[in-house]
């Protein structure tokens, strides 16, 4: 049997084209075309504003992260998130992004007792807490936000 090809929703069809689910530029900005631009909500925002930054998103479910300190990292209209449960049993959901230089501190999923950033060691509690920044004493970088931000 042959394999079906994707085909456009017809004009007269009042759903949007099967390109809505597939096209970057749509997920990015709403997509270019006159046709995309017919059915865009905010003129400047794709899906990935308009949908997956301002609604709730599911990222993880609870059995996911059963232990204190089992994490699993997950992408969000391109924000890296850390979703992970803390020593008192709450999941607390957290930027992956270290606060230094913008590295990420985690990918994948594990288990940790604290998140340390591999490109200058910045460590940090499950909670996104930072715990300590080598060769940053007495500079005013840990006088700043201190832990990551929770999303
Ligand atoms: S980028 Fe993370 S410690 Fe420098």
């Amino acid at each position: 049997m042959a394999k079906p090809t994707p085909v456009d929703t017809p004009a007269s069809s009042r759903a949007v084209g099967i390109s809505y689910y597939t096209s970057e530029a749509v997920f990015r900005n709403g997509g270019s075309s006159a046709k995309h631009k017919k059915h865009r909500h905010n003129e400047s925002a794709g899906l990935q504003q308009t949908i997956f930054r301002r609604e709730w998103v599911c990222v993880a479910r609870e059995e996911q992260v059963p232990n204190s300190g089992d994490y699993r990292t997950v992408d969000v209209a391109g924000q890296p998130i850390i979703v992970v449960r803390l020593e008192s049993g709450a999941i607390h959901a957290m930027s992956a992004i270290c606060l230094h230089r913008s590295m990420p501190i985690a990918e994948g999923c594990g288990n940790a007792a604290t998140f340390q950033c591999p490109y200058h060691r910045w460590k940090y509690r499950l909670n996104g807490e930072l715990i300590s920044a080598p060769y940053m004493e007495g500079t005013d970088a840990l006088q700043q936000q201190k832990t990551l931000p929770a999303v």
